[in-house]
């Protein structure tokens, strides 16, 4: 397994630097997949650090691979919209779910606020216990001494629940969340035609619809659904608005720290001096769990679309065209992060990464997301000195999220 791996990593890397730089093309699902898209992305910040690749799966798009560099288009909004898609791929004609990340100021800057006191620090103190009673649950409800799938049993498990907290959705039900964000993420790997794929987007938009009417009668409470009810700007939103919202705070709150969680057990197992460390200091956990979210970079891009003409280090940006802001990269530019390959959970600015994005747009549930990790790994530390994974995982063939399909593991003992 590891042979393999290393192989498929030098493969990779002769590629990258013998493909002709114009045809580099860094959306290859398939090397998501396989992890082996670093070098190419390597490259591209050394030698051709805003690119342009003329045909992809996706069509033409640019590429903005360094860290400073990205937080130059985030910071110009005026030039580099968000309207219509804020992936490299583009959203069907006859299928449009606006959502408030997908837009520009000022409807984005009024809905956004709709929605951010669910983030406050008086509601994360309040969730913190409950999030800490689950994750204590989950994990004491795991197998010891046989493999299991880390991704199932924890971190969908634990983010599915998070999430129906924060909607206060019907407990039971609250699988139907992990559904639809995965029919929302994954195009479902073909299992699904696309006339099926939207006719369950419509379901979740009606069983949303019931709650919304409940919440709405009722007087404003601190779960999303109320307050996007009773939100001034949000209370009268179309039905696919209602919709786009809703996924918007499905998706971004499921697979991202989902993701996370399984990338940290990873980063772990593949780096266990930083486990010791941690173990001998548990106070680093503030700075662990940044660098878990640095290091996993859960959401690989964003796109933007240019709105004018512009020059944009060194090269000649159209108006209408993709420009793709790749995380992934600027997590591990080293001009801007100090030996970024590595796993480090003592780092001086470990706050320091682009996985949350930058600007108008950066995370809103970020805090949240924080909060979540630092209690799940307080709670794992407590419970299992070893947590060993048993074969690499397998991870999702995207372009857009970083994510684990499976992980298998074993816990030989508990403490
Ligand atoms: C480790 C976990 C997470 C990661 C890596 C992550 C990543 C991101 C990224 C990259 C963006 C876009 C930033 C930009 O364009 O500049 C974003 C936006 C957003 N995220 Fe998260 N996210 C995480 C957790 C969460 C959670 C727990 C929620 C809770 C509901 C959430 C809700 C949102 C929302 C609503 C937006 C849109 C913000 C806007 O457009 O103003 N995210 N997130």
């Amino acid at each position: 397994m590891a042979d393999d791996a290393t192989h498929a990593f030098k493969t990779a890397r002769e590629e990258a630097y013998s493909t002709p730089l114009d045809q580099i093309d860094v959306s290859i699902g398939d090397r998501f997949a396989d992890n082996t898209m670093w070098p190419f992305f390597e490259r591209l910040r050394n030698e051709d650090p805003v690119h342009y690749t003329a045909e992809s799966e996706f069509g033409p798009y640019w590429s903005v691979t360094r860290y400073h560099d990205i937080v130059a288009v985030e910071t110009n909004h005026g030039v580099f919209s968000s309207e219509g898609s804020i992936s490299i791929f583009d959203q069907q004609d006859d299928f449009q779910m606006p959502m408030f990340i997908a837009m520009d100021p000022p409807k984005h800057d009024a809905q956004r606020k709709v929605i951010s006191p669910i983030v406050s620090p008086h509601n994360l103190a309040e969730m913190e216990p409950i999030i800490r009673e689950r994750a204590g649950k989950i994990l004491d409800e795991l197998p010891i001494g046989e493999p299991f799938d880390w991704v199932d049993r924890v971190s969908i498990e634990l983010t599915t629940q998070m999430l129906a907290t924060l909607f206060d959705f019907p407990f039971e039900e609250r699988r139907k969340l992990t559904y639809w964000s995965d029919l929302a993420t994954t195009d479902m790997d073909g299992t699904m035609t696309q006339d099926e794929a939207r006719a369950e987007l419509i379901g979740c938009a009606t069983y949303f619809q019931t709650l919304w009417q409940e919440r709405q009668n009722a007087p404003p409470r601190n779960d999303l659904i109320s307050m996007l009810a009773h939100g001034e700007t949000t209370r009268d939103m179309p039905f696919m608005e209602f919709l786009g919202n809703l996924l918007l705070l499905i998706v971004g709150g499921n697979d991202t720290t989902r993701n996370s969680i399984t990338g940290g057990l990873y980063a772990f197992n593949k780096y266990p001096d930083q486990l010791a460390k941690l173990r001998a200091k548990p106070e680093l956990i503030t700075s662990t769990v940044p660098e878990i979210i640095r290091w996993q970079t859960p959401v690989a891009h964003m796109r933007r679309t240019a709105l004018s003409d512009i020059e944009f280090g060194g090269k000649q940006i159209k108006k209408g065209e993709k420009v793709v802001m790749w995380y992934v990269s600027g997590n591990r530019d080293e001009t801007a992060i100090h030996d970024p390959e590595a796993f480090i959970i003592d780092r001086e600015r470990p706050r320091q990464h682009l996985s949350f994005g930058f600007g108008i747009h950066r995370c809103v549930g970020n805090r949240l997301a924080e909060m979540q990790l630092r209690v799940v790994w307080e709670e794992i530390l407590k419970r299992f000195p070893r947590i060993d994974i048993v074969e690499e995982p397998v991870r999702l063939k995207s372009c857009f999220l970083r994510a684990y399909r499976s992980m298998q593991v074993q816990i030989p003992e508990r403490v």
